[in-house]
């Protein structure tokens, strides 16, 4: 049983033996929250977990009949504004007479094994095995007006997920002003924020503040996730590490405007809110029409913030990522963007494919220029047909030789974008996103094509698949290098405007929802600019997302480590690209950007033909390396040991499921001048009674003397012993791969 409801006491108990999430039916008739956590026994009444420590003195607000009943102080499920609860609210409807103010009753629940699927929207997926669902059905007498609060317990995993809907079943119009997709009060206040923010080419680094009495928010009005904030949020104990203790993960399925906000209350009650962002959101529901909001995915872990990141990866990769791309190995790509920018032709790119052919890599990305007249960035982004000047034999004719060297092909689209100096705009000027007349704001010279639109979407999906049939295309980057501005689309109504930025997101799924249904065997990577758009959401559709702009090693730890909190590492494009890399002008080792680049999916974005037979011999082995390992990296539990964010060297490792087998990357910035001689890394993950050989140095270790003590990092130089140093200088690193002997039976051998 994974869902009790007791109809006496009025409460629901969702429980999968690791969490626990219960509510009730306030005496109001509305949702009362009373705990989520770890799982606790069940029992017939919870009713004493209500918050009634709280006096209703002359503060408070309560109801006519009963000054014990306060909704400034009990704890809330989905609360409304304007009945004595003065935090934000998660819904707020108006009528189309101007009325606003809600309040909801209870009227039932349906409990259904598996998850339904959200209409339009990405969203996690479970069958019977898998997931139990409760849908709460509430209903305003005021505005005639039913509210679904769905809530699904995975049953092997501590998550529980939620969404909302709304349906007008009254006969006139009603505004959606708001809607939340999940809201949620914690008892106490003792917790810090944990996000994920940053910028071009510094994304998701990783922030964290104490919570105080206030509003904490993270957000984005920009028609994207965005660089800036990742639509997700924790709350951990003040003494919660990477390893132990409690915390809370929340993370939105969504793509576009959010906000995800805590607030702390004058009782020090942390409400936890997350949905689409209501700034400009107005969404009109005709007689019968229904809204769904989309998902809120909500971990719990005991075991710290890496015990919520094994969560989340664990569900993304099994519940959210579809087939086949959730087992398929990923193909090791090069991309010629860092290689050649807009500068190529057939003969130039043939070559680059052919000699990285000769290293081992299985893909040849094409990336932006080869379309229309496009030779920079000022041009033809929706004249998706080939640039006949760089490719006169057209897209079949170079799918064909990359067929004959033995070569995947890959391309690079840019389909949610038109330039004004394109055939498109000249034929659809109204397909822009913005009102006719008016002064448009630019972003990379280019306009956005108006996604809510379904002629615009089947126009781009047309132009698509076609180059997909036509080439037999293995793979395609999915790139979005500006954000909305002047939202206004000429299709919708001037009272439907509000509707815009959602009907825009609905617009892109349902492209990438025909795409990928049709050519399943085609694997999209998502970018928005380098990692603008790195979401959930698009998970769902692409498997792997190119995480920034930034491919610089030392850069990239910080990228990286802080994206893991959420995200399978399996899910990032990583890449060797050349040094000094292109954005940070930084020189590093080949070996440091592939002992960096590994821990994703791996590829390179430079050009194979400027390299030294040195270099090329390097690559070579890299390649066989990460071939060799790319299941481990696919399937296994990662584990972060040393942040980049507080210390001069990063570290992490990812261990098999089976703990046979493991890698670590352990890497330093700055060289120490006289470093301490011998240096310990203390793992995590592995099996105390395996005895592990360190494929690099041929010893071999158990798993206990590796994780209690450490394993020995090797001597850097001091000045002196550099006889002895096998390391030295800045942005250094070395990757173990740890195996289990099985031969010896001696706990103490080291050879
Ligand atoms: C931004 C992407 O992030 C880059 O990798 C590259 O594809 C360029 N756009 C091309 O315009």
């Amino acid at each position: 049983m994974h869902i009790f409801v007791n109809e006496q006491s009025n409460q629901f108990h969702l429980t999968n033996g690791k969490i626990s999430y219960i509510f009730n039916i306030l005496k109001n008739g509305s949702l009362g929250h009373l705990y989520f956590g770890k799982a606790i026994r069940h029992r017939d009444d919870f009713s004493h977990l209500m918050r009634n420590d709280i006096p209703t003195p002359a503060s408070c607000h309560y109801f006519q009949d009963d000054p014990a009943f306060s909704l400034e102080t009990i704890r809330q499920e989905y609360p409304v504004y304007g009945k004595g609860d003065f935090r934000d609210a998660a819904i707020e409807l108006e009528t189309s007479e101007g009325r606003i103010g809600n309040q909801f009753t209870y009227k039932k629940y349906e409990i259904s094994q598996g998850k339904p699927k959200l209409e339009g929207l990405p969203a996690t997926y479970a069958d019977g095995n898998e997931a139990t669902t409760v849908t709460i059905t509430l209903f305003d007498d005021t505005t005639d007006t039913e509210l679904l609060l769905t809530y699904s317990i995975f049953h092997h995993y501590s998550v529980i997920t939620r969404s909302a809907a709304v349906k007008n079943s009254g006969s006139d119009d009603l505004y959606i002003k708001k809607i939340m997709s999940a809201s949620i009060d914690f008892p106490d206040q003792n917790f810090s924020m944990v996000h994920l923010s940053g910028t071009w080419s510094r994304e998701r680094h990783i922030k964290e503040r104490e919570l105080v009495q206030g509003t904490h928010s993270i957000s984005s009005i920009r028609g994207a996730s965005s660089h800036h904030h990742n639509p997700f949020l924790a709350l951990k104990r003040n003494d919660t590490t990477e390893h132990v203790n409690e915390v809370y993960g929340f993370n939105f399925i969504y793509s576009s405007n959010f906000l995800a906000q805590v607030e702390v209350d004058h009782y020090q009650v942390t409400r936890v809110m997350m949905g689409i962002h209501p700034h400009q959101f107005k969404w009109k529901l005709g007689h019968d029409e229904s809204f769904q909001a989309p998902e809120v995915v909500m971990v719990y872990s005991d075991d710290g913030l890496n015990g919520m990141s094994q969560i989340f990866h664990d569900l993304y990769r099994h519940q959210l990522i579809r087939d086949p791309w959730k087992t398929d190995e990923r193909p090791i790509l090069i991309n010629n963007w860092e290689a050649t920018y807009f500068d190529f032709n057939e003969e130039k790119l043939v070559n680059i494919a052919e000699s990285a052919k000769e290293l081992g890599i299985e893909l040849f990305v094409l990336d932006d220029g080869w379309f229309g007249k496009r030779n920079d960035d000022t041009s033809s982004l929706g004249d998706w047909f080939e640039n006949e000047e760089k490719l006169p034999n057209g897209l079949t004719s170079l799918a064909q030789k990359f067929n004959n060297i033995g070569m995947k092909f890959g391309l690079w689209f840019e389909p949610e974008m038109i330039s004004p100096n394109s055939q498109l705009y000249n034929n659809h000027p109204l397909w822009v996103v913005g009102r006719k007349g008016e002064h448009l704001t630019f972003g990379r010279n280019q306009l956005v094509l108006d996604f809510s639109r379904q002629d615009v979407v089947e126009y781009i999906y047309e132009k698509m698949a076609g180059i997909i049939r036509k080439t037999g295309l293995s793979y395609i980057k999915w790139d979005m290098n500006r954000n909305i501005t002047d939202a206004f689309s000429s299709a919708l109504r001037l009272d439907q405007q509000g509707e815009f930025f959602h009907r825009y997101i609905l617009g892109v799924y349902s492209l990438y929802e025909k795409l990928t249904n049709e050519f399943p065997e085609v694997l999209f990577e998502s970018c928005a600019g380098g990692g603008g758009r790195f979401d959930p959401a698009m998970f769902y559709y692409a498997p792997q997302a190119w995480p920034s702009d930034d491919t610089d090693a030392v850069e990239r730890l910080k990228i990286q480590y802080g994206t893991s909190l959420v995200y399978p590492i399996y899910s990032m494009g990583s890449h060797v690209s050349a040094s000094p890399n292109h954005q940070t002008m930084r020189s590093t080792s080949l070996d440091t950007r592939a002992n960096t680049a590994y821990f994703g999916t791996f590829g390179y974005e430079l050009n194979p033909l400027e390299l030294s037979e040195e270099e090329r011999k390097i690559i070579k082995e890299q390649v066989q390396f990460y071939k060799k390992h790319r299941r481990l990296v696919r399937d296994g539990d990662f584990y972060r040991l040393v942040n980049p964010f507080e210390n001069n060297e990063t570290a992490w490792m990812i261990v098999s499921k089976d703990k046979t087998e493991s890698l670590v990357g352990w890497y330093k910035v700055l060289a120490t001048p006289n470093p301490k001689k011998q240096q310990v890394l203390g793992l995590k993950g592995l099996d105390t009674t395996i005895l592990y050989e360190i494929e690099n140095t041929g010893e071999a270790f158990y798993g206990d003397e590796l994780m209690y003590h450490g394993v020995t990092l090797p001597t850097e130089f001091n000045g002196a012993h550099h006889l002895k140093a096998s390391l030295g200088g800045d942005y250094q690193s070395i990757v173990y791969y740890l195996k289990e002997r099985r031969t010896s039976n001696d706990a103490r051998t080291c050879i």
